[in-house]
């Protein structure tokens, strides 16, 4: 036994760490900054959040050209007044084709001849509900489905030549919902399609020899202004409130008293594994635009890499007991 672990173990754990270790500095070489000063990168979602402070990120630390998408006027207005004219603001709302069509062609105009897109970072996305599930109807997980799908998918398909023109990379942003399934309406199922959708365009990439490359963002839990307890309690109330009868009356018991436990259970846990450090996922957005060898996969804060992946490896079984565990929502 003790062989076998001397033998065995030791030098596979050995070879194990050699390689993280390697892979971490040969992940640290980056595009010299010269060279990424002709090179354009598309990114939507930029009027607030993770998009917004990436598009200023990259602005003030790169020479990277950079097209922001942004869907309100005021998110236009104000990224304008704060970035320089390396940044060209553009209107895109991405459920709807004829605006992203629009502003392909607006970017298409605007790129010197010949030139392609370094980059295209998918961000824009939308939050579910994470109130009871069964509180929501098809026509709720539709519409994050347009969004942090549909939009996805729509985006890549139109602006996909100017990324192989480019010889570019694809950036999108999916989540440990994407990996982990936690019953959040629409965002769990959206952020699995996203996952799908990026690595068979990978594995398409790969089949037709493209020097293209896409990576996915994995996010553990943030704490931003889209999961503020006060917003929930609005949702999960409103949500309540236009519940189709039948099922009200399944949950007939369910008073404030219960909702409010659901959102201090719900904020609790974020307490303990989310961060609000958004930083995190801009580095990982940087990395993956200008390193040289960027990641496939980026799993990002400790929740992530230490909960939601191995979770998601586990056996169904044990899946049910961890999450029984964390959520007893009995009514
Ligand atoms: C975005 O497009 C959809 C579909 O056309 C539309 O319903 C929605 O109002 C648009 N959003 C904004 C902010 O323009």
């Amino acid at each position: 036994m003790l062989c076998m672990l001397c033998n065995v173990v030791l030098p596979l754990l050995a070879c194990f760490v050699a390689v993280k270790i390697f892979e971490h500095y040969w992940r640290k070489r980056l595009i010299s900054s010269d060279s990424l000063a002709d090179r354009y990168v598309f990114i939507t979602g930029c009027d607030t959040g993770f998009g917004n402070r990436l598009v200023r990120r990259l602005d003030k630390t790169t020479k990277l050209r950079l097209f922001a998408g942004c869907l309100t006027d005021k998110g236009r207005a104000d990224l304008d007044k704060c970035t320089s004219e390396r940044v060209q603001v553009l209107p895109l709302n991405v459920t709807d084709h004829e605006s992203i069509e629009t502003c392909f062609k607006e970017v298409t105009a605007r790129l010197p001849s010949n030139k392609g897109l370094w980059g295209l970072v998918n961000n824009a996305g939308i939050i579910g509900f994470s109130g009871p599930l069964d509180w929501v109807d098809a026509k709720y997980f539709e519409k994050v489905i347009r969004v942090n799908l549909l939009g996805v998918i729509d985006v890549t398909m139109t602006f996909l030549p100017l990324v192989y023109t480019g010889k570019g990379r694809i950036v999108n942003i999916a989540s440990s919902y994407g990996r982990f399934p936690f019953p959040v309406a629409g965002y769990t199922e959206s952020k699995f399609g996203v996952e799908a959708f990026s690595d068979s365009l990978r594995f398409h990439l790969r089949s037709i020899r493209s020097p293209c490359g896409v990576s996915i963002l994995e996010p553990g839990f943030f704490r931003t202004n889209l999961n503020d307890p006060l917003k929930l309690i609005t949702e999960i109330n409103e949500i309540f409130q236009n519940m189709r009868p039948e099922m009200k009356e399944f949950y007939k018991t369910v008073d404030e008293d219960y909702i409010n436990r659901l959102v201090k259970d719900n904020n609790d846990f974020m307490d303990i594994v989310s961060t609000p450090n958004i930083d995190l996922v801009v580095d990982a957005y940087e990395h993956a635009l200008t390193a040289k060898w960027p990641k496939k996969r980026y799993s990002i804060h400790w929740d992530a890499k230490l909960l939601w992946i191995p979770m998601s490896y586990m056996p169904s079984f044990m899946q049910d007991f961890i999450i029984t565990m964390l959520c007893n929502r009995k009514v």
